[in-house]
């Protein structure tokens, strides 16, 4: 309609031709007599030139206002180049101009740095002039050309797309669901589906042998940067794999889409660490590998320390680790403060910690330390002057949880010092390996599932199943990148008598109750079902990386708040008592 060009297309190439183009007014600049109007698309940007003839036209243009014009497209002068930009060589000299309809005052800036400035909530209420800013139009694209190269992919490896329900039925597993009552079924709800595990894994019985789907998911989850309730999963599920196939089929994935997006060769095959080292040496299952200051364990050397904290958590089985914020010696007492109440925040009894200042160890501690404790410290952590080393004893998987988490607070504060370098494009791919199959849960009182209880045991683990089954390792492998998540799977459990076990013996999950939730799927088990395993990959987790943007809201085009809100379109919403009648449903209002 109305034009012959996108706004980032003409060039020398073009002089003399007659055009038109249409867009949004950009900015409206006043030269005395002669107006220049920037006309913006989702192409780019085309300078445009109002002489005497439309000079009273073009003065009343407004920003965001949309409008078509035809004209000459010229040479600008020398001092008029704008070399940034494609069509930064010619202009058009405007002989029409055509309003196509006025935009009011948008209420913030539509560049990329006056958008950043303002509140998120502002942008999320205008959403539509936000995804105008070039960040977030090339947010949008990224996506797009991150969900095609993985389609692409997945098609050249003879996977076919299958869709599964929504609508699903709840299971007691995994996060908090989001339920929906059934009109014909009083009283009765479905359950948004928070995965398609159950379904793929049907499908692998269905004999559809390689699945993938471009999935979303439902989660009644604490939303946070990394998390929203409505997400989208890559889930791939295939059959007759060994978790060495599926290392290479994802590590070629991420190979295709790093290309296909950023032109970026990324390094394969990527570093496996287990659970274990990950926990021991990170404190944390997700570790940010693109810097050190690794976690030390010296439990041994306070096991008789005078220091009596570390040594009864050493004689009572937990473990006293430490490590070193290399340069960090200039915390302020307000810093510390704020680190100490994060640890505590994670259970922790207290922060010790080593400041290194004037070739003195500064501590409220240290003076319990014998020489050869100090000696062992120097020589495992590397202290020097200006160094700050942090201490937690508690059982060993706390104690590492505690420094994992002030090991990335002590990066940030290292970077904002400048003296640290931690790069959002240095893509520092890891497989965490061999977790636990089951976790014990203090709460509760019982085993969970560390993945889901449709994950595999290690074969060589299985009779620990019944004796020890903290001892059994899982086929699950997760994908990390720089500290965050992007993937996680398993091989399953293919025959019904074991899964039968897991859900009933080791989870204790009363025979009943696996009938009602699991029992289709036992059944469809006992048809033939086929080894088989998979993974699923947070796209919006994928395309926030690709992005350089720490929030997946940044990379998703209407997101929810913090708070689980559309601010736009107003979610959610009370509704009408006829509604609910029909749905069978009486509401309470909390107190
Ligand atoms: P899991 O629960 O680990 O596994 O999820 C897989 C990946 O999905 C992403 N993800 C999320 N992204 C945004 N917001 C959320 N609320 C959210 N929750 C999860 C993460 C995560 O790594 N069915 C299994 C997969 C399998 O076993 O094949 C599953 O859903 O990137
Ligand atoms: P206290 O003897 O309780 O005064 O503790 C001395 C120092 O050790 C304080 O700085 C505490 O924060 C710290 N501390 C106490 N308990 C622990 C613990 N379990 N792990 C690490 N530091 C601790």
């Amino acid at each position: 309609m109305k034009r012959t060009h996108h706004c980032a297309q003409l060039t020398k190439s073009d002089l003399g031709a007659t055009i038109s183009l249409a867009g949004w007014v950009d900015s409206v600049r006043d030269h005395g007599g002669i107006i220049f109007v920037d006309l913006r698309d989702r192409k780019g940007i085309t300078q445009v030139k109002f002489g005497k003839n439309l000079q009273e036209q073009a003065t009343q243009l407004k920003a965001e206002s949309v409008i078509a014009i035809t004209g000459l497209v010229e040479l600008r002068p020398t001092e008029g180049i704008n070399k940034n930009l494609p069509t930064g060589e010619i202009e058009i000299e405007a002989t029409t101009l055509e309003v196509l309809n006025v935009s009011d005052t948008p209420p913030f800036p539509l560049d990329d740095a006056g958008g950043d400035k303002v509140n998120e909530d502002l942008r999320l209420t205008y959403r539509y002039l936000d995804l105008r800013r070039p960040k977030m139009r090339r947010n949008l694209q990224v996506r797009h050309k991150a969900a095609k190269s993985i389609r692409d992919y997945f098609d050249s490896q003879e996977f076919i797309e299958v869709e599964t329900p929504a609508l699903f039925k709840s299971t007691p597993e995994g996060a908090r669901e989001y339920l929906v009552p059934s009109r014909i079924h009083a009283g009765q709800f479905y359950a948004l589906s928070q995965s398609p595990q159950q379904f793929k894994q049907i499908l692998m019985v269905a004999g559809v042998e390689k699945y993938f789907q471009i999935a979303r998911c439902f989660r009644d989850e604490d939303l946070r940067a990394d998390r929203q309730m409505e997400f989208t999963q890559v889930d791939v599920e295939a059959s007759f794999v060994t978790r060495e196939d599926i290392y290479a089929l994802f590590e070629g994935m991420l190979k295709k889409l790093w290309k296909d997006v950023l032109g970026t060769d990324i390094q394969t095959p990527f570093q496996r660490m287990p659970f274990h080292d990950a926990m021991n040496r990170f404190g944390v299952d997700k570790p940010d590998l693109r810097f050190g200051m690794e976690l030390h364990d010296f439990t041994e050397t306070f096991r008789t320390s005078s220091f009596k904290v570390f040594a009864s958590t050493a004689t009572s089985g937990g473990a006293v680790k430490a490590f070193n914020a290399k340069g960090l010696a200039d915390l302020t007492q307000g810093e510390i403060g704020k680190l100490e109440d994060i640890a505590k925040s994670l259970g922790a009894k207290g922060l010790a910690f080593i400041k290194v200042e004037g070739g003195e160890w500064k501590s409220p501690i240290v003076k319990f330390f014998s020489e050869a404790e100090k000696a062992a410290l120097t020589a495992q952590l590397g202290i020097t002057e200006g160094d700050m080393v942090f201490f937690a004893a508690a059982p060993w998987e706390k104690a590492c949880a505690i420094l994992g988490r002030i090991r990335l607070e002590a990066a940030q504060l290292l970077v904002k010092r400048g003296k640290l370098t931690i790069r959002h494009d240095d893509w520092k791919f890891l497989w965490v390996i061999d977790f636990p199959l089951m976790s014990y849960d203090e709460e509760r009182g019982g085993f969970a599932a560390t993945h889901h209880p449709f994950t595999a045991p290690v074969l060589e683990d299985t009779a620990l199943l019944d004796s020890d089954p903290k001892k059994v390792r899982g086929q699950h492998y997760d994908v990390v990148l720089n500290g965050m998540e992007l993937g996680g799977g398993s091989i399953r459990i293919h025959q019904p008598a074991l899964q039968k076990k897991v859900f009933e013996d080791v989870l204790k999950i009363p025979a009943d109750v696996v009938e009602s939730r699991f029992g289709y799927m036992l059944k469809a088990f006992t048809y033939g079902a086929p080894p088989h395993g998979g993974i699923a990959f947070g796209l919006d987790r994928m395309c926030a990386l690709l992005c350089g943007t720490t929030s997946i809201r940044d990379v998703i085009a209407f997101p929810k708040t913090q708070k689980g809100q559309d601010l736009m379109a107003q979610s959610p919403t009370p509704v009408t008592p006829k509604q609910l009648k029909e749905l069978h449903i009486a509401t309470v209002q909390p107190e």
